[in-house]
């Protein structure tokens, strides 16, 4: 439930972020270590957790998040040396691009593995999962919890060129939906945020297989590509508020108005975008 105007904001004592080695994670550890929060970094790249936490004076923990084992005692271990957790920060997540032929390719493109889309399920839907199984309990115990969901603006719209992360992050926006209608009584609070491109490097990759896929960066071509700072400010803030959505651009609350409205002239009209975006990489 957001809160009523002149109430004070809520604060947070100890928070986990995954995925903070790097782009918008790590924006997010360096807002909430600014603002005297404790943080646990959770990165599947050792080292990048343990240079962000050093950094900021936090808590380094290697795990990989699709693995609820994992996760469970990355977020034991982070109780345990910093307190109880009362901001989840659900943010690792990965893209894989189509491949040459389209959504229904077996292969991405840049995935090591065939299993794109069981890597992809367990990364950006599942973890939340796991995550909120382990906390929720606790945080309901205590009187209260705030989750933040970085989803997408693919996760509310499309991802033209990956049907994988479409998919999931669609996922990642249900989920979030969901804990907040059955826990919010409960004190529970969400925060979801659904970003285009935002400067990282999942972007850089996503634009080097672009020639190969039509994938990825269409956002970018469109309306611009943003800092992880200001994704992770702006979040941050409207968790604070207890605000749920969070829509970095701005356009993307008429895109979405745009689809409910007619669901078909927007499928016309996202087909036209990829040829346009398509057109595009044959004249580079
Ligand atoms: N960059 C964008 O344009 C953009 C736009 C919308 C949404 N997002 C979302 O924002 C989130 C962060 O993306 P980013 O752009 O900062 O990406 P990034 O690739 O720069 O960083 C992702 C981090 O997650 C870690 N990670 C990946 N798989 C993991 C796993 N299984 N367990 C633990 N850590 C893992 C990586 O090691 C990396 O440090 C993702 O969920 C992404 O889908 C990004």
């Amino acid at each position: 439930m957001s809160k009523k105007p002149g109430a004070s904001p809520h604060t947070f004592s100890a928070a986990i972020v995954t995925g903070g080695g790097s782009g918008i994670g790590k924006a997010f550890c360096e807002r909430l270590a600014g603002d005297g929060v404790k943080v646990a970094v959770v990165d599947l790249d050792e080292r990048r957790a343990a240079e962000v936490a050093d950094e900021l004076g936090g808590l380094a923990l290697a795990c990989d998040v699709g693995d609820e084992a994992g996760m469970v005692e990355a977020i034991d271990r982070a109780e345990a040396e910093l307190g109880p957790v009362d901001l989840f920060v659900a943010n690792a997540g990965i893209l894989s691009g189509d491949g040459p032929d389209g959504a229904a390719d077996a292969k991405g493109l840049w995935s090591a593995v065939d299993d794109r889309w069981q890597l992809g399920w367990q990364v950006n839907v599942m973890a939340h999962v796991y995550a909120a199984r382990r906390l929720v309990p606790g945080m309901i115990e205590r009187g209260g919890g705030t989750f933040i969901s970085v989803a997408s603006a693919a996760g509310l719209l499309a991802q033209v060129g990956d049907a994988m992360y479409s998919v999931t992050k669609h996922a990642a926006v249900g989920f979030a939906e969901s804990l907040a209608i059955t826990h919010g009584d409960d004190g529970i609070r969400v925060t979801l945020v659904c970003p285009q491109a935002v400067d990282t490097e999942m972007v850089a990759v996503a634009a080097e297989h672009r020639e190969a896929s039509g994938n990825a960066i269409g956002g970018a071509a469109v309306d611009g590509v943003i800092a992880p700072r200001t994704v992770a400010d702006m979040a941050v803030d409207a968790a604070r508020e207890g605000r749920f959505l969070v829509l970095p651009h701005p356009g993307v609350s008429g895109y979405m108005q745009a689809k409910a409205a007619d669901y078909d002239r927007w499928i016309a009209g996202m087909r036209q975008f990829r040829r346009k975006l398509r057109e595009g990489i044959e004249a580079d």
